[in-house]
C-alpha cells in the first residue's frame, strides 16, 4: 500500500566530482552541476506528482556531495540520529543536516559519536532496520542507532567497493520486503537476507551496475534509475508502479535517486 511520504532533499547547485571517495568518482572526468540540477528537478517533480512532500536544505558551497541527502541522518519515529561521515571531505555535512532538523522542530536529535552515513547505510522496514557496514558506517553505530531509536538493527556486511553504502545494493519495496544485489554482500549476510526475505527480488549485476538498487519505493510506486530495465520489469510483474528517472550525472559521484532522498519518518 502506498502512503504519502516526507522527504528532505538538497539542490545540487554546488555539485562536482573533485575528489574520489568511491570507485564511481573520477575527478579528471568531473561532472556538470547544471545537468545534475536539471535531473534532480526531475526527481523532485516525480515525488511531488506522487503526492509526497519535499522539504529542502540549503546547499553549502564547498560541499559538492551534499546533494546526497540520504547520508545526512536517519529519522525514525521523529527521532533524528545524526551522521558522522567516514571521509574528511564530507565531515561538515553531518552538523549541517543535524542543524536543519533542530531548526525545524525535531527536539530529539542525537549527535553521534560513531561513524555512520545516515540512510545510506540504514534502511528502515516495519519491524527492523537493516544496516550496512564494511566501507563507511561502523558496527558501533548500528548499536548506537538501535539504543537511540529503540528498533532492532540487523547488521549486513558489504564486500564490493562499488556498493559502498547499503542503499546502493538494496532497497525496501515496502515495509516487509526488499530487492537486492546478492553480489554486494558477504556469504553470511546473503544467508541472513535469504532467511529474512524469502520472497525478495534479486537484481542482476547489470542492474546493480547502473545503481538500479538505489531506488525509492512508497510501497506501490518505485522511483528507479531508467537504465535498470530487467529490475523494472520484475517490479512491474509484481504489481508495482515503476517510475523511471535519469540521474546519470549524479551517478558520476556514485549516487542515484535514493542517495538524493532522506525520508523523514515521524
Ligand atoms: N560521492 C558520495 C560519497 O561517496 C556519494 C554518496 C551516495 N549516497 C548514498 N546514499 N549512497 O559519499
Amino acid at each position: 500500500m502506498a502512503h504519502s511520504r516526507h522527504y528532505l532533499m538538497c539542490r545540487p547547485d554546488h555539485f562536482a566530482v573533485e575528489y574520489a571517495i568511491n570507485p564511481w568518482m573520477d575527478p579528471e572526468a568531473g561532472a556538470d552541476a547544471a545537468t545534475a540540477v536539471r535531473q534532480w528537478e526531475g526527481l523532485k517533480d516525480a515525488y511531488e506528482e506522487l503526492g509526497h512532500k519535499v522539504s529542502l536544505i540549503n546547499p553549502i558551497d564547498g560541499l559538492p556531495d551534499m546533494v546526497f541527502a540520504a547520508n545526512g541522518a536517519l529519522v525514525v519515529g521523529g527521532r533524528v540520529y545524526g551522521a558522522r561521515f567516514a571521509n574528511a571531505e564530507r565531515a561538515a555535512e553531518g552538523p549541517a543536516y543535524l542543524r536543519w532538523f533542530t531548526d525545524n522542530g525535531f527536539a530529539t536529535a542525537m549527535e553521534p559519536t560513531e561513524t555512520n552515513e545516515g540512510e545510506g547505510d540504514f534502511l528502515t522496514l516495519d519491524e527492523v532496520i537493516l544496516a550496512g557496514t564494511g566501507f563507511r558506517t561502523a558496527i558501533t553505530a548500528h548499536k548506537q542507532a538501535q539504543e537511540f531509536l529503540g528498533r532492532p538493527v540487523v547488521t549486513l556486511q558489504l564486500v564490493d567497493p562499488r556498493y559502498y553504502h547499503l542503499d546502493t545494493a538494496l532497497f525496501p519495496i515496502d515495509g516487509r520486503n526488499v530487492a537486492y544485489y546478492p553480489g554486494a554482500f558477504s556469504a553470511g549476510s546473503r544467508e541472513v537476507l535469504r532467511h529474512m526475505f524469502p520472497d525478495a527480488v534479486l537484481a542482476s549485476a547489470e542492474d546493480a551496475a547502473v545503481l538500479g538498487l538505489n531506488a525509492v519505493s512508497d510501497g506501490h510506486n518505485v522511483v528507479i534509475n531508467v537504465e535498470a530495465g530487467e529490475l523494472a520489469l520484475e517490479l512491474k510483474r509484481r504489481g508495482l508502479n515503476v517510475i523511471p528517472v535519469d540521474l546519470s550525472e549524479l551517478r558520476k559521484a556514485g549516487g542515484g535517486p535514493k542517495c538524493c532522498t532522506l525520508e523523514i519518518r515521524v
